[in-house]
C-alpha cells in the first residue's frame, strides 16, 4: 500500500509523520474524502474546491493545485488508475514545537492515499438513526479534522444498533454525524440552511441541482426535533452514503419501514444516473 506525503509516494511502513505535528497534536488541519468511480472521480473540482476554502478559512497555506496534480500519480502507484476506490486527503498546519498561535513560514504536511472501495447499491437498506444533542463546535462548516463530537455521536448510533446519529441543536435537526439530512413534507424538500451548524455537503448541493432539474421544491430551512413526526420522508446524503432513505429517526417509524418514499426514490435515481 502506498501514501502520497509531502511530494513523495512511499509505502504506508515509510510514511512517518512528526509527533510534533499539528495535526497529531490540535488536530489543526483539514480533510476531503472522495470517490473514484467507473467514469472518474466524482465531483473532484468541488471536493478540491472545498478543501482550498477550508483551508483559506483556517489560514493554511497551501495551493491544493499540487495535490489535483498528483492524485494521478497516486492512483497509479495504487494499482487503482481506473478502479473504483475512496480517496482520503489531509492538510495539516505542519510541524512546529507545541504553541496555539500559528507559526509563521512552516510548510503544510499534506497526506494521501486510495483504497478499493466499492459503493453500496442503492438504499441497500432502510436506514435507522438516533437522535442525538450536537455538542460541537460552532463552526461546522468547517472539514476539520478534529472530529471527536461526530465520532462520540456516530458511537452512539452503533452503541444502539442503528446506521447514523441525527444531530440537534437549539431544538432543531442539524445534520448527521457524517451526512446531512433531508427532509420532504408534501412534496417540498426540507433541509438545514448552509451555515456555520452544517457542513454544506457536496451530495447537499448534488441533490439541490436534482431537485431543480426534477423541479422539485427546496427549501432551505431547519426541521424541529417536534417536527419531525409530521415529515412525509427523510433521507442521508454524503460522499459514501449517496442518497440514502432513514426508515427510523428516534422514536418515529417513516412509511411503515419497507417502503422508500416517493421523492427519496427519485432522487436516488437521479442520483444513481449520475455515475453512469
Ligand atoms: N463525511 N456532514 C458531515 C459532518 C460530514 O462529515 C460529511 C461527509 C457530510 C457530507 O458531505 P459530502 O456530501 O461532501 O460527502 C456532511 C465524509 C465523507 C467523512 O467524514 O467520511
Amino acid at each position: 500500500e502506498k501514501v502520497y506525503l509531502n511530494g513523495k509516494i512511499v509505502s504506508v511502513e515509510d510514511a512517518r509523520i512528526s509527533v510534533f505535528d499539528r495535526g497529531f497534536l490540535f488536530g489543526d488541519g483539514i480533510y476531503e474524502v472522495m470517490v473514484q468511480l467507473e467514469n472518474g472521480i466524482f465531483h473532484k473540482k468541488a471536493h478540491l474546491d472545498r478543501l482550498q476554502e477550508n483551508l483559506i478559512k483556517i489560514g493554511i497555506p497551501y495551493n491544493v493545485k499540487e495535490i489535483d496534480d498528483q492524485l494521478e500519480t497516486l492512483l497509479e502507484s495504487s494499482n487503482l488508475s481506473n478502479e473504483s476506490c475512496l480517496i482520503y486527503m489531509q492538510v495539516t498546519r505542519g510541524v512546529a514545537p507545541r504553541k496555539h498561535s500559528y507559526p509563521k513560514g512552516v510548510p503544510a504536511t499534506v497526506m494521501m492515499y486510495a483504497l478499493p472501495y466499492t459503493l453500496p447499491p442503492i438504499n441497500p437498506k432502510h436506514m435507522k438513526a438516533i437522535l442525538e444533542p450536537d455538542f460541537r463546535w460552532h463552526r461546522c462548516d468547517i472539514k476539520s479534522i478534529s472530529l471527536l463530537g461526530n465520532i462520540m455521536t456516530n458511537e452512539s448510533a452503533m452503541e444502539a444498533n442503528t446506521n447514523e446519529a441525527a444531530l440537534i441543536r437549539n431544538g432543531v435537526i442539524t445534520e448527521g454525524s457524517h451526512t446531512n439530512i433531508f427532509f420532504v413534507k408534501n412534496g417540498t424538500i426540507l433541509t438545514h440552511p448552509a451555515n456555520e451548524h452544517i457542513l454544506n455537503g457536496i451530495s447537499r448541493q448534488i441533490v439541490f441541482q436534482l431537485c431543480k432539474d426534477l423541479e422539485i421544491p427546496v427549501i432551505e430551512k431547519p426541521v424541529a426535533e417536534n417536527e419531525v413526526i409530521d415529515m412525509d420522508e427523510a433521507f442521508f446524503t454524503g460522499t459514501t452514503t449517496q442518497v440514502a432513505s432513514i426508515a427510523q429517526l428516534g422514536e418515529h417509524t417513516f412509511y411503515g419501514n419497507d417502503d422508500v418514499g416517493k421523492i427519496t426514490r427519485k432522487l436516488q435515481e437521479a442520483f444513481a444516473e449520475l455515475r453512469m
